[in-house]
């Protein structure tokens, strides 16, 4: 598992790169942050402390986590005119097009180059990030609610406040389920880094140009919004609900997955690594049945996500293809239990890989990796004589 992979000469050029941050074998179903696994991390650590490790390579002590957490909170307050770009938006626009725009805007009002070379400017950076693209990513729920906006209450610990920005009414604090927090915060885990997949590969190639650190984010968060990438979570979902109204009937539907000629495709399988069980599915699937359990919740959808499951895991077309759940697969059923709109589902899994976005930035910038520029196969037109207007 830890053979040294020979990279093409010609890899400067090809968007592949070296790093030393996730470590994923789709073969073995294995995923590793910074050498550490993912199931020790999602059963013994917490969110913050998995993007400290994710940013800066190490899990921190105990003075590292608390000043990391209160560095972040020196940068919770979103600039107020922010909310003019918030009211131009119609009240039926998707979180992830809001966010992408929100996150880019902050470029307007943090205008400062990030030295990515200087660690002090990078750490700031990190922090900053951290702290506002959490606020901005939960007011896009707040705003297609027409509700109020939070603020980050900093005597809270950081995934408390993703529920108090989220769910908090002007009454009082919102009262967190430890069930609930639990579970998110786990979700968030699982979701840190994934070495070079779309929206991360996105974030290194726009930051390669040397854009800035919100700029490379927002396009991250554009990429991650495709129904093929983190917007399959939404996707399951509907789905499933769609399988529900429908009867229920399971095996229709693995039909039509199947059926060449339908363009529909079993959301929440398959992956382009993975060709086994994606690790975090596992976990997921393991979490959503104990969070339901403890909340006692007996959703429908469940089990006929369950048997969609069993049925493709023997079907011969999903074996052949190594086609198995992958993340996105069981967080939606999780994410709705814990009472997340399915609008939302994507812009948890953003919340979650935020970390692993910066830490890929950071990481092609300490490098000085060169600007992307991946080259092509030309299969179009060879040399010809221009055409008179007449001769067309
Ligand atoms: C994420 O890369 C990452 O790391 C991503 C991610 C992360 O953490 O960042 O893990 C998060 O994006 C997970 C993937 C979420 N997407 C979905 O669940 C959407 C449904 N899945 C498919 O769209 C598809 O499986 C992909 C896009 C995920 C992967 O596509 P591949 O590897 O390019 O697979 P393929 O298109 O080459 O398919 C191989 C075969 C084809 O059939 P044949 O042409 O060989 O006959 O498998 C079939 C495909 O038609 N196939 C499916 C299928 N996925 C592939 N058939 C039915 N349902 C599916 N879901």
């Amino acid at each position: 598992l830890t053979g040294a992979i020979t990279l093409d000469p010609g890899y400067k050029n090809s968007g592949s790169c070296k790093s030393a941050i996730t470590f994923l074998d789709g073969e073995e179903g294995v995923l590793r942050y910074r050498g550490y696994s993912i199931e020790d991390l999602a059963e013994k650590s917490n969110f913050l402390e998995v993007a400290y490790l994710v940013i800066f390579g190490e899990l921190p002590t105990q003075t590292q986590i608390e000043k990391f957490e209160n560095d972040i909170r020196k940068h919770t307050l979103v600039n107020e005119e922010m909310k003019g770009i918030i009211d131009g938006f119609p009240k039926h626009a998707h979180p992830m097009g809001i966010l992408a725009s929100l996150t880019c805007a902050l470029t307007a009002f943090n205008p400062k180059v990030v030295n990515a070379e200087c660690e002090k400017d990078m750490y700031e950076a990190v922090c900053k990030i951290m702290g506002k693209f959490l606020v901005v990513a939960t007011w896009t729920y707040r705003k297609i609610n027409g509700y109020p906006l939070n603020y980050y209450d900093n005597t809270m610990p950081y995934v408390d406040n993703f529920l108090q920005l989220m769910f908090k009414l002007p009454t009082g604090p919102y009262k967190v389920n430890p069930v609930v927090l639990n579970a998110i915060d786990k979700l968030f885990i699982l979701h840190a880094d994934h070495e070079q997949n779309c929206s991360t590969s996105t974030v290194r190639m726009v930051g390669s140009s040397h854009a800035g650190l919100f700029a490379s984010i927002s396009a991250g968060v554009s990429a991650l919004w495709g129904p093929l990438h983190g917007g399959a979570n939404q996707a399951v979902l509907e789905m499933l609900e769609e399988i529900q109204k429908d009867g229920g009937d399971a095996n229709k539907y693995l039909a039509k997955a199947k059926d060449k000629n339908d363009p529909f495709r079993l959301m929440g399988f398959g992956h382009r690594v993975y060709k086994n069980f994606d690790p975090r599915a596992r976990i997921i699937k393991k979490a959503a049945d104990e969070v339901l359990a403890e909340l006692g919740v007996d959703d429908p959808i469940l089990k006929i996500a369950k048997d969609l499951e069993e049925m493709a895991l023997k079907d011969e077309y999903f074996v052949a293809r190594n086609l198995y759940p992958n993340v996105d697969f069981y967080s939606g059923i999780i994410y709705r239990a814990l009472g997340i709109p399915t609008e939302m589902f994507t812009v948890m899994f953003a919340i979650g890989r935020l970390p692993g976005w910066v830490a890929q930035w950071k990481e092609m910038r300490v490098n000085k990796e060169p600007i992307g520029r991946p080259r092509q196969v030309y299969v179009g037109e060879p040399l010809r004589p221009f055409k008179e207007m007449n001769e067309r």
